[in-house]
């Protein structure tokens, strides 16, 4: 449905003290249809929308446009309620106690909130200094030329090849691997295609299973060869010969399950190629390997992969070390980094680190190969492109100094991440539709960064400052009612298991920023559940002290506890319930909005859950009454936004009634797992 302009509310008659009871405009009204309008555009294009909010990999961010609608429903002001409007949260101080990738953060501070800002896991507060903190764009500029530099003299012989029309030295973009497998009878490479790049107006570029080379003409081609091992397609379970299935070869350490297949590069005088290894290539690669045994880090400790949900799926694949998700190259490219990074002053290095880091995502050996598509030359499947790790037939190993700014290179991610997240961050823009349209509208007056402080009294003047640290929630070092607003999006029970993933780049950032964290947090004081079943109630019992915690630091009366949810399970939804009606919070409110992160469910016919529900909560008082919400007798399973508001009103009525909290957990399963009636908010 279009949505033309913003639905600017005019609250010039917004009543701020009814009854004698303080309300918020949040309290009473939300523009859910401009929100999700702008959230379904953002979701295909967050990096684009936010940049400056980006330079990290996090998992599960939600969309910026929805938390600036959000936030703008908390600013007294009617003339900046709305949504093009800068500002309107001067004098403000808010709290996001789950902070994650920044996203309240950001938005409020543009909106020139002071805010406060946590998390138990440091490479959010790593990141949300970074792009909260600011540096001008040129001295950015500068440091990553200087930083770029120095790797690449260091790193470019290591990928080099020879031009295949030439012979002349030329750079390596990528290599491409295959995995190996074993039947009854012989060992075989997997990839996922023979085609290796689909071109406009030529035949495309193919590998030949038989002989192992590569070739750009349309019949087919073997030269007869020898190949070490025929290369077949991924979907070929059992062999042709002795019929028996293929099996991954999981006694082996991890690189050596992959072998070199194809190497694309770029000849200044030939352009693009795509080759077959030689001799030269193989010389190379044998001396990479040596020279990664003699690297310092090596002996490190702390590689080791923990158990954990998602860990446990690389613990099956008998992967044992972090070391071995990448090649040896990749080794020595990490290990040159920490070199050179403890070279640069610590505001440099911090968000220098941090690019490194991120760039891991493309350049490890659980990269996979999708630029066969003649529109996507050159992708790569990053490693987190699901919540979990994945194991491609066809790796690819990235040239993250390669000189042009190709997929998953530092100076694409330099330029995406850094320099244009940082001039956006100087003049933000937004997006508004008009007559179907999208068009950019520029927020003068606004900036997305702010002056970083030390401790919660310096947030009591100015505007835009941030006090951002790491810690456990469960425990606010803040003074009682001295937080206008929290504003959240906490972990969805047992939706993504950051602490698990986050491994993934903490054993990488504990190197190159050693002093800069807690490195050693107890990463199972998280809320979230991790799926066992001794640890029914966990959630709800971290939820319920940091909703304590909130409740005691939000201003009595005005104060307000807003956030995003979504879950199919009724285990999930009754232990929020605990952990709110533990804290003493009554629902005001609430509103559906599309999510960034859909999921699959499994209820009735319900496929996907599209929608998160925004609740807007106060803390319990004697002084106002309680909003009535209506029993429930049914959920509705047969719409993702119904389904969603039906929840919200379901967790109200919850809230004010006297259960025990197995009443809560069986009355939860009941709704969501039997059927009955549709329910409503009975009243505001
Ligand atoms: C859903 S994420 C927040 C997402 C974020 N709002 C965004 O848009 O990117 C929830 C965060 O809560 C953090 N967290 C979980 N338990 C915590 C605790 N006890 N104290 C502080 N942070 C915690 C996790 O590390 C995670 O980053």
């Amino acid at each position: 449905m279009p949505v033309p302009v913003q639905q600017v509310f005019s609250f010039l008659n917004f009543d701020p003290d009814k009854d004698g009871v303080p309300v918020v405009p949040i309290d009473e009204t939300f523009p859910e249809e401009a929100a999700n309008e702008l959230a379904s555009l953002e979701s295909f294009n967050k990096h684009l929308y936010r940049p400056n909010t980006y330079l990290h990999k996090w998992w599960a961010r939600r969309s910026g446009t929805t938390f600036r609608y959000i936030l703008k429903q908390l600013v007294a002001d009617p003339a900046k309620r709305d949504f093009y409007e800068p500002g309107g949260l001067e004098g403000k101080i808010i709290l996001d106690p789950l902070m994650g990738g920044g996203t309240t953060l950001h938005e409020a501070v543009r909106m020139g909130a002071n805010v406060i800002g946590v998390d138990i896991d440091p490479i959010p507060v790593l990141q949300v200094r970074a792009s909260l903190n600011w540096i001008p764009v040129e001295q950015k500029i500068k440091a990553f030329k200087l930083f770029f530099n120095a790797l690449h003299n260091v790193l470019y012989s290591f990928y080099q090849t020879r031009c295949p029309v030439c012979q002349e030295l030329s750079e390596v973009q990528f290599v491409l691997y295959g995995l190996r497998r074993r039947c009854g009878c012989r060992e075989v490479l997997f990839v996922d295609n023979l085609v290796l790049r689909e071109n406009n107006n030529k035949p495309s570029i193919k590998l030949c299973g038989v002989c192992g080379e590569v070739y750009g003409t349309a019949e087919v081609h073997c030269n007869g060869g020898h190949v070490e091992a025929a290369i077949l397609t991924k979907g070929q379970v059992k062999c042709g010969i002795c019929y028996s299935p293929f099996q991954d070869i999981l006694e082996e350490p991890f690189p050596q399950r992959y072998r070199p297949l194809v190497i694309v590069g770029v000849c200044p005088a030939h352009s693009q190629f795509f080759k077959r290894l030689d001799e030269d290539d193989r010389e190379r690669l044998k001396y990479i390997e040596m020279t990664v045994r003699n690297l310092h880090f090596l002996e490190l400790h702390g590689f080791n992969i923990p158990t954990g949900p998602k860990s446990d799926d690389l613990h099956r694949r008998n992967i044992r070390s972090f070391l071995e998700l990448f090649t040896p190259r990749q080794l020595i490219y990490l290990h040159t980094a920490i070199r050179l990074l403890a070279d640069f002053p610590p505001d440099k290095r911090l968000w220098l680190s941090l690019l490194i880091s991120t760039s891991l995502e493309f350049n490890s050996l659980l990269c996979g190969y999708k630029g066969v598509d003649r529109r996507r030359p050159g992708a790569i499947r990053h490693v987190f492109s699901h919540h979990a790790y994945s194991f491609p037939y066809t790796a690819l190993e990235n040239n993250p100094v390669f000189t042009g700014k190709t997929s998953g290179t530092l100076r694409r991610l330099f330029f995406d991440r850094v320099a244009r997240g940082g001039r956006w961050a100087m003049l933000p823009t937004e997006r508004r539709i008009v007559n179907g349209k999208t068009i950019e509208v520029k927020i003068h007056g606004e900036v997305d960064g702010g002056q970083a402080v030390i401790s919660f009294d310096m947030l009591r003047e100015g505007d835009r400052r941030f006090y951002v640290f790491q810690g456990d929630s469960r425990q606010l070092p803040l003074p009682d009612e001295s937080v206008d607003y929290v504003v959240t999006d906490p972990p969805y029970y047992d939706n993504v298991q950051y602490s698990d993933l986050s491994n993934f780049f903490r054993v990488w950032l504990r190197l190159f920023l050693p002093e800069e964290a807690d490195w050693r947090y107890d990463q199972y004081a998280s809320a979230v559940f991790e799926g066992e079943d001794s640890q029914a109630g966990k959630y709800a019992a971290a939820l319920a002290q940091i909703w304590e915690e909130c409740a005691r630091v939000v201003k009595k009366e005005t104060g307000r506890l807003v956030f995003t949810f979504h879950h199919f399970k009724p285990e999930a939804w009754a232990e929020l319930t605990i952990s709110l009606k533990r804290a003493g919070f009554v629902l005001l409110n609430r509103y559906v909005v599309l999510s960034e992160n859909p999921t699959s469910v499994h209820i009735r016919t319900l496929k996907a859950l599209k929608h998160d529900v925004i609740l807007v909560l106060r803390p319990n008082s004697a002084n106002s009454e309680r909003p009535q919400w209506s029993e429930p007798s049914r959920i509705e399973q047969m719409d993702s936004y119904a389904f969603s508001r039906d929840c919200g009103a379901a967790l109200g009525w919850f809230l004010n009634a006297e259960l025990s909290e197995e009443q809560i957990h069986s009355k939860w399963k009941n709704l969501l797992v039997g059927g009955g009636r549709n329910n409503d908010k009975a009243s505001g």
